[in-house]
């Protein structure tokens, strides 16, 4: 299922509310998500009715309600009037949260519940049959910018076994930073509220935020190019993606680089295989890299190359085909020249951000933690799509 996201508004600039929806609609969020906050329930305020109505008037997206409220039971009718889709409440904000949940329904609207960091699994449980929504709190509740509660992992965990059996979608909300994201989309987590920590706060548009969101969540939606031809060569650049980057240096200046095994039998054993040739460009010059290389029987081995572009222009001739037809794997700013021809481009997690932005496909995985050998099997996967 693809990973819905769902911005937070009460962290958006709020001075031109129309055109900012607007411009999270064509970034291709999924819902918005409303705090509304009474100064008591949690010592803050944030959105009140009347933003509430107007969010849910001017935006063609579902939106849901994240009720930080005592005494909710009281006001499903006042909310539900506002005309929004989703209303999350607080189980220990009522007497009785199987009644507030039943008035929810009632009005037409989906209810969920939200479990604070400090409530366990087992005293919501009854509940967990009668929602549709279940949001976990990585912070507790009432401010936006707080950093993730690191001990929810096995709460987590536990919910998401109880997923297939109650049928919920689960939601994380609070300190949902990019790392969070791409560690709980993979685990089985349905959705998130994205806030300062991994959207508002970033430098980058709307738009491409939710692109590298995509890609890091595991939606591969940029993974496939569209008229994509058959990949026939694959590229990789040395320093920073069949390794870590670092250059270990002994007292004596002998080097030593680290690779890692799991790329080694990509290059080695599976490109061959499905008839794709597999090169290193870079733009060093090391001894370690032929070894390494010779080891995995890879005969095209470039160092020193200042201009890649060019080189694979070339390499495009040599092996008759379209620069279209390669595959090429960097990580840093050397390498934009490369990406920008390439057929497939892609990058470890921790690339740079210009060269992550460049990318069809970012990995996963890091420079020489198994980003070359999760590329090239997306490679493979992909070949295997194209019937020309
Ligand atoms: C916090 C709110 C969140 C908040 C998320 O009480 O429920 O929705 O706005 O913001 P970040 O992701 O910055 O914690
Ligand atoms: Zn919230």
């Amino acid at each position: 299922m693809r990973i819905k996201f769902c911005p937070s508004i009460m962290c958006m600039k709020m001075d031109d509310l129309k055109g900012q929806i607007l411009k999270l609609e064509a970034a291709g969020i999924d819902r918005f998500h409303l705090d509304v906050m009474d100064g008591v329930f949690v010592p803050n305020f944030a959105l009140g009715y009347e933003d509430v109505k107007s969010i849910c008037r001017l935006s063609s997206k579902p939106t849901e309600l994240h009720l930080m409220q005592s005494k909710t039971s009281d006001y499903i009718d006042f909310w539900a009037d506002a005309g929004v889709d989703i209303i999350f409440v607080h189980p220990e904000a009522d007497y009785h949260p199987a009644l507030t949940i039943q008035k929810i329904r009632r009005r037409g609207v989906k209810p969920g519940i939200v479990i604070n960091p400090g409530m366990s699994v087992d005293n919501v449980f009854e509940l967990l049959r009668m929602v549709n929504y279940v949001i976990v709190m990585g912070v507790n509740p009432g401010f936006a910018g707080q950093i993730f509660f690191s001990s929810l992992g096995s709460k987590i965990q536990r919910l998401i076994e109880l997923k297939k059996e109650f049928d919920f979608e689960l939601e994380l909300d609070g300190g949902c930073s990019t790392d969070i994201i791409k560690e709980y989309s993979r685990q089985g987590v349905d959705s998130f509220v994205l806030g300062n920590n991994g959207f508002f706060k970033e430098n980058t548009s709307y738009s491409d935020t939710m692109k590298r969101l995509r890609v890091l969540s595991g939606d591969a939606v940029s993974s496939t190019v569209p008229n994509q031809p058959k990949i026939k060569i694959l590229i990789t650049d040395c320093d920073g993606t069949l390794t870590d980057g670092k250059i270990y240096m002994g007292e004596n200046c002998e080097i030593m680089k680290a690779f890692n095994i799991k790329d080694g039998y990509a290059l080695h054993e599976m490109l061959p295989a499905h008839e794709i040739t597999p090169v290193i460009v870079t733009g060093r010059n090391s001894e370690i890299v032929i070894t390494r290389a010779k080891e995995l029987g890879i005969g095209e081995v470039y160092q020193g190359v200042s201009n890649k572009q060019k080189l694979i222009v070339e390499l495009a001739q040599k092996y008759n085909c379209n620069t279209k037809e390669i595959a090429y794997i960097g990580d840093d700013m050397n390498d934009l020249g490369a990406l920008s021809i390439c057929g497939f481009k892609s990058c470890p997690a921790d690339a740079v951000n210009e060269v992550r932005d460049a990318c069809d496909y970012i990995s996963p995985f890091s420079g020489g933690a198994g980003a070359v050998r999760d590329i090239c099997e997306k490679v493979i996967k992909n070949n295997k799509t194209i019937l020309i």
